[in-house]
C-alpha cells in the first residue's frame, strides 16, 4: 500500500470519530512510523509501506479516534518553536499560543542577557526556546512535577540549553532570596467547574495539576503575580499565559500587586492570552 492510501484510510476514520484534526493527525502519525518527515513523505508517492508499518498506522488511529489520546502522547513528541520536543503522559502537550508569548518576550525584552525564572515549565517548552534566542542568558525552570521536571531536563539536553538551566522540583513559594529579571508562566488556569467541559483527549489525558487552576481559575495566577512582586528585579518583567477571558481580572489583580501591563497578545481567534507586565516605579 502506498503512503497516500493509507493515510486516506487513517483521515476519513478520524473525521468518521469527529476528530476536527484528521487530516494533519493522519499525517503525523505516518511520518513518525515511516521516520521521515511529513513534507517529504506527501511527495514521494512511489514507496510502499511495510505491512508492519501499516499494522502500526492502524492501531495508533485506533487510538486517536476511539479513546481519543492526543497524537502528540502517541508519538511522543510534539513540534515547539522549531524543535522536536518530547512530551508524554502526565505532561502538558505545549500548546501554539505559548509560541505567541515567547515570541512576544523576544520582540520586547530589553535586558541583553535577562536571568529567567520559568515557573510550571512543563516540558520545559518555554524556557528553552527563550534560551536558545537569548543566547547568553541562563535560567531556572521549576515545577512541582517530578515527571515534567524529568521530562523538561531531557529536552533541554537534546536541544542544548541544559548548561543553562538549573531545574528544581518545587513550587514557586518555596524561591527564596533570588531576583529574576524575567519572571515566565502558563500556570494552570481552568476553573474547576470547568474542568468537565474540556474536551476528551485533553480531560482525560492531560494532567490536572496543569490544568486546574482552582474556583475561579486564577487562584495560581494569583500567587504568581504576588510571589513576583517579591523576587522581580525593578526593571524586569512578568509574563504571564492567561485563560480564554480572564484579561479583565488579571489585569486588576497586577494593578493591586503594582504592575503596570505593558503588552498583550491576542490568539488567532483574537482572545488576549498573554501579558507581559513590569512593576511601577514610583
Ligand atoms: C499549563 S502547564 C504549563 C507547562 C509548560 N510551561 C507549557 O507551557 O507547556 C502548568 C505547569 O505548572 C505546574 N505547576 C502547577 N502548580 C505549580 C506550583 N505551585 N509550582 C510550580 N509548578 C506548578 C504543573 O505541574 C504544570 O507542569
Amino acid at each position: 500500500m502506498l503512503p497516500n492510501e493509507l493515510l486516506k484510510i487513517g483521515s476519513n476514520f478520524l473525521k468518521k470519530k469527529r476528530i476536527n484534526s484528521y487530516q494533519i493527525d493522519s499525517e503525523l502519525i505516518l511520518s513518525k512510523l515511516i521516520g521521515e518527515p511529513r513534507e517529504k513523505f506527501l511527495l514521494n508517492f512511489n514507496s510502499k509501506l511495510t505491512s508492519s508499518q501499516i499494522f502500526s498506522f492502524k492501531k495508533l488511529i485506533l487510538r486517536r479516534g476511539i479513546k481519543k489520546e492526543p497524537t502528540a502522547y502517541l508519538i511522543k513528541n510534539k513540534e515547539f518553536w522549531s524543535n522536536d520536543l518530547k512530551v508524554e503522559p502526565g505532561v502538558l502537550i505545549p500548546r501554539p499560543e505559548t509560541e505567541l508569548l515567547v515570541e512576544k518576550i523576544i520582540l520586547n525584552i530589553k535586558i541583553s542577557s535577562p536571568y529567567i525564572l520559568d515557573i510550571g515549565t512543563g516540558s520545559g517548552c518555554i524556557i528553552i526556546s527563550l534560551l536558545q534566542e537569548l543566547r547568553h542568558s541562563k535560567g531556572v525552570a521549576i515545577d512541582i512535577s517530578k515527571k515534567a521536571l524529568v521530562l523538561a531536563k531531557k529536552n533541554s539536553k537534546i536541544n542544548n540549553t541544559y548548561n543553562r538551566i538549573k531545574f528544581y522540583n518545587r513550587s514557586f513559594n518555596e524561591i527564596n532570596n533570588s531576583k529574576f529579571d524575567l519572571i515566565v508562566s502558563n500556570p494552570p488556569y481552568i476553573a474547576k467547574h470547568q474542568m468537565k467541559n474540556l474536551q476528551d483527549d485533553i480531560k482525560y489525558f492531560e494532567p490536572k495539576v496543569a490544568l486546574d487552576g482552582g474556583n475561579d481559575g486564577l487562584d495560581v495566577i494569583r500567587k504568581v503575580i504576588y510571589k513576583s512582586t517579591k523576587i522581580l528585579k525593578t526593571n524586569g518583567l512578568l509574563a504571564l499565559e492567561i485563560g480564554n477571558g480572564q484579561y479583565k481580572k488579571v489585569s486588576q489583580i497586577l494593578k493591586l500587586n503594582k504592575f503596570r501591563v505593558k503588552f498583550i497578545v491576542k490568539d488567532y481567534q483574537d482572545n488576549i492570552r498573554c501579558i507581559l507586565s513590569s512593576l511601577k516605579h514610583y
